[in-house]
C-alpha cells in the first residue's frame, strides 16, 4: 500500500504538536519508503520563515525529538528538500492562494496531480477559518487530485459548538473528505482490541451482560499541566480526555460485531452503541460523574505543586483534572453491566487499561472468598493482554489464589510505531477507519455535554480533592460501589 504522489500541508507548522510529533512522523514513513514515489510537505504559518528557515526548524526539531526514528545517513539532506514554507494572515486569502501556488509547483513532480492532505494543527479557534479560507480560493474540489482535511481535538468545546463546526466544514468538504483525528485510535493496542474480539472465537460469547460484571476503562496520567494552562484552563479533563480518547476506547469495547473491516460498517456499529448510553440523568449527576483537582503532593520522590500553582492557572480554578463516569448501556448485551470510565492527571504512574471485569461463579465449593476473573487489555506501557483468573495452590489444603495468564506486546519483537504515523498514512491512502465520523463526534458529545451541564447545576466539589501521586478524589470510589473496586495498576 502506497499512497498516490501527494503534497502535505501543515498549518501550525511551528506549532507544538507539529515539531513533537508530527514532523518525527511524517520523517519515519518516509524514511521506510511508505509514502509513495513523491511526496512533499508545505509548512503554513502565521510566522514570516524563509523556506531555508523552515527547512533549519524542521531538522532541529527531528534530532531533538525523543520520537524521531533512528536516522540513516544522508537521509535529514534528502528529507529537507522535500520541505517548503508559506506564512500569512488565516482569515485572508493570500496564504491560501500561496498554498495553491506550492501544489501547481508539485504538479509535475507528482504526475500531474494535484493531490493534498491539509493538516489542521493550529488552536481549534482557526479550525473554520482555516477550512473556509481553503474552500474560498478552491482547494477543498477534487477535480485535478484528491483534496483532504485532518482536523485535530478538540473538535468544538460542547455539543453546539461541535454542530457549529461541522455545519461549517460541510459547507466546504464533503464527508468523505474530513478527517477528524483522535490519536488514541491509532495505537497498536486499541486496534489489537478489534483483532482480538473478531479475530476470535472465544471471547465473543462472554462478552455480554450473562458474564461480564462490569468493564473499567482507566486513563491514568502521571504528568500534571506541563506548561498547557492556557488550553487546558478551557478544556479540562472532560474536553481533553473523556469526549475523545476515553469515549472511543469505550466505544470499540462495547461495540458489536462489524460486518467488515471498513470505515462505515465500524463507525456504525460505534454510533450505534453510544446511541444506546443513557442520558446522563440531571438530577442524579453525583451518582454517576465525579470530577476531581489534584492539589500538591509527592511523585517519585519529589514535591510537585497542585493544579491551582501551576503556572497561568487561576488560584480558584474550577477546572478538573479528573473524572470518572458510569455509562449504562440500553441494549441487550450490555443491559445492567455499568461502564466506568475514569481519567486524571497527577495520578501515581502512566497507564492505560481496558478490563472486563467477570461475574463470580455461581458457588463457592472452597474455603476463601470467590473472585471475579478478569480479561484486560493493557493500551501503554506493557502493551499486552492478560487473562486473571483462580488457581488452586500447591500444597495438602484446597486454597484458591488469583494468578494471571499474561500475553506481552513485545514478544513480537518489533517497535510500535507512533500513532501519528499510522494515522498519516491511513489518511494519504484515503482509509477513514480510524476517524470518527460526523455522527461519532455528536453521540459522544451529547453524553458528554450532558454530564458538564449537569455540573453547572449543583455545587462543586471543595477543589482540590485529591493529591497529586494518589489514585483520585474518594468519591470515585462510592461511584463504583462497595462490592467492585477499582483496579489498582
Ligand atoms: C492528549 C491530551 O490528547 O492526550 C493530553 O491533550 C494527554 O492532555 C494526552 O496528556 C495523552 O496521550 P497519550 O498518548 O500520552 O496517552
Amino acid at each position: 500500500r502506497a499512497p498516490e504522489p501527494a503534497t502535505l500541508v501543515i498549518f501550525g507548522a511551528t506549532g507544538d504538536l507539529a515539531r513533537r510529533k508530527l514532523l518525527p512522523a511524517v520523517f519515519g514513513l518516509w524514511q521506510d519508503g511508505l509514502l509513495g514515489s513523491a511526496f512533499n510537505i508545505v509548512g503554513v504559518g502565521r510566522q514570516p520563515m524563509t523556506d531555508e528557515e523552515f527547512k533549519d526548524y524542521a531538522l532541529a526539531a527531528l534530532k531533538e525529538s525523543k520520537e524521531t526514528d533512528a536516522i540513516l545517513p544522508g537521509n535529514l539532506e534528502k528529507f529537507r528538500e522535500l520541505l517548503y514554507y508559506e506564512y500569512g494572515d488565516f482569515s485572508g486569502d493570500e496564504v491560501y492562494d500561496l498554498v495553491g501556488r506550492e501544489l501547481d509547483r508539485a504538479e509535475e513532480a507528482h504526475g500531474g496531480r494535484k493531490n493534498a492532505l491539509f493538516y489542521l494543527s493550529t488552536p481549534p479557534s482557526l479550525f473554520e477559518p482555516i477550512s473556509s479560507g481553503l474552500g474560498r480560493l478552491g482547494l477543498a474540489d477534487q477535480s485535478e487530485g484528491w483534496r483532504r482535511i485532518v482536523i485535530e481535538k478538540p473538535f468544538g468545546r460542547d455539543l453546539a459548538s461541535a454542530r457549529a463546526l461541522n455545519d461549517a466544514i460541510h459547507t466546504v468538504w464533503d464527508e468523505s473528505q474530513v478527517y477528524r483525528i483522535d490519536h488514541y485510535l491509532g495505537k497498536e493496542t486499541v486496534q489489537n482490541l478489534m483483532a482480538i474480539r473478531f479475530g476470535n472465537a472465544i471471547f465473543e460469547p462472554l462478552w455480554n451482560r450473562g458474564y461480564v460484571d462490569h468493564v473499567q476503562i482507566t486513563a491514568a496520567e502521571d504528568l500534571g499541566l506541563e506548561g498547557r494552562a492556557g488550553y487546558y484552563e478551557e478544556a479540562g479533563v472532560v474536553r481533553d480526555m473523556l469526549q475523545n480518547h476515553l469515549m472511543q476506547l469505550f466505544a470499540l469495547t462495547a461495540m458489536e460485531a462489524p460486518a467488515a473491516f471498513d470505515a462505515d460498517a465500524i463507525r456504525d456499529e460505534k454510533v450505534k452503541v453510544l446511541r444506546a448510553v443513557k442520558e446522563i440523568p440531571r438530577g442524579r449527576v453525583k451518582s454517576v460523574a465525579v470530577r476531581g483537582q489534584y492539589g500538591p503532593g509527592t511523585m517519585d520522590g519529589e514535591k510537585v505543586p497542585g493544579y491551582r500553582q501551576e503556572p497561568n492557572v487561576k488560584p480558584s480554578s474550577p477546572t478538573p483534572t479528573y473524572v470518572a463516569v458510569k455509562l449504562e448501556v440500553d441494549n441487550w448485551r450490555w443491559q445492567g453491566v455499568p461502564f466506568f470510565l475514569r481519567t486524571g492527571k497527577r495520578l501515581p504512574k502512566k497507564v492505560t487499561e481496558i478490563a472486563v471485569v467477570f461475574k463470580r461463579p455461581p458457588l463457592g465449593i472452597f474455603p476463601g472468598g470467590l473472585e471475579r476473573n478478569v480479561l484486560a487489555f493493557r493500551i501503554q506501557p506493557d502493551e499486552g493482554v492478560s487473562l486473571k483468573f483462580s488457581s488452586k495452590t500447591p500444597g495438602q489444603e484446597m486454597v484458591l489464589r488469583e494468578v494471571v495468564m499474561d500475553f506481552r506486546y513485545d514478544a513480537f519483537g518489533a517497535q510500535l510505531e507512533s500513532p501519528y504515523s499510522r494515522l498519516l498514512l491511513d489518511a494519504m491512502l484515503g482509509d477513514a477507519t480510524l476517524f470518527p465520523r460526523e455522527d461519532e463526534v455528536d453521540h459522544a458529545w451529547q453524553l458528554v455535554s450532558g454530564i458538564l451541564e449537569a455540573w453547572d447545576g449543583v455545587s462543586a466539589p471543595e477543589f482540590p480533592n485529591y493529591t497529586s501521586g494518589t489514585w483520585g478524589p474518594e468519591a470515585a470510589d462510592e461511584l463504583i460501589g462497595a462490592d467492585r473496586r477499582w483496579r489498582r495498576l
